[in-house]
């Protein structure tokens, strides 16, 4: 059997798992609709057990093995978000894709795209932009953050690989409805402007952000303690048909 053969393999096995566990999970329409709700208020909604217990962990365990094997260490400031920083390592999709069959199966699953669809009421699509399609993060030294950002596409669903205890940061932070202009994002007047919610998780929580038009950053960790997370991202049909840029992303994974 070649390898393609067993990447749509797994893809289409990975996709019928995800499906079956969801139609169990979310049988409540009032459930989904509150889900759909704050997702679109917020900007943020958090999805716990979203997928099997068993794919959660088999994605923890394959997250950890490829940034163990490929993350790159990254301390900058990036001038298109107002000089915030990014102090992690970061795992490229580029390495994800070429070392990985888990990974790109649970992106491609049509199950999660619907489901995410059905909570953003909007379609849900793969990101034109090979890059953004899936990435790790890891953060581990003291003051380590992802600092205030928007992303460039629409739909991110962020997989808690492991989490600190909250009195040493790491939590997410929101501030939704807002615009990102890169020419003169302005991150502190919104900061000063806006009101800001802070969203604790533990490791094995999954959560979904309009991240376009959210602003948001990770509170720095103030040990030195562990978060990873793995990234996963779509578009909108608005974003395809829009030309997006991508300086923050090239600088940060190429
Ligand atoms: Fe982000």
């Amino acid at each position: 059997m070649t390898t393609i053969d067993t990447r749509s393999q797994l893809a289409a096995e990975i996709d019928r798992e995800i499906a079956a566990h969801i139609a169990e999970r979310y049988t409540d329409d009032w459930e989904l609709r509150k889900l759909a709700y704050h997702y679109r208020r917020e900007g943020y909604v958090k999805l716990s057990g979203l997928v099997s217990a068993d794919l959660i962990e088999r994605v923890r365990v394959e997250t950890i093995r490829l940034l163990d094997a490929h993350e790159k260490r990254i301390d900058i400031k990036l001038k298109e978000t107002g000089n915030t920083p990014r102090y992690m390592s970061t795992l490229s999709q580029a390495a994800i894709a070429e070392n990985s069959e888990l990974i790109p199966a649970v992106y491609e699953s049509a199950a999660l795209k619907a489901f995410l669809g059905r909570l953003a009421g909007d379609e849900v699509l793969d990101c034109p932009w090979e890059g953004e399609k899936y990435i790790a993060i890891r953060q581990h030294k003291q003051g380590d953050t992802h600092g205030w950002h928007w992303g460039d596409f629409s739909f991110t669903l962020i997989w808690i690989i492991e989490a600190p205890s909250g009195e040493f940061g790491g939590q997410l932070q929101t501030v939704p409805h807002t615009v990102w202009d890169k020419e003169d994002p302005r991150t502190t007047e919104h900061l000063e402007m806006l009101p800001i919610r802070t969203w604790p998780h533990v490791t094995g929580d999954t959560y979904f952000l309009r991240s376009d038009t959210t602003l948001h950053r990770t509170i720095p960790l103030s040990a030195d303690r562990t978060r990873i997370i793995l990234n996963t991202c779509w578009a909108s049909p608005k974003d395809i048909a829009r030309a997006a840029t991508h300086e923050t992303m090239h600088a940060m994974f190429d």
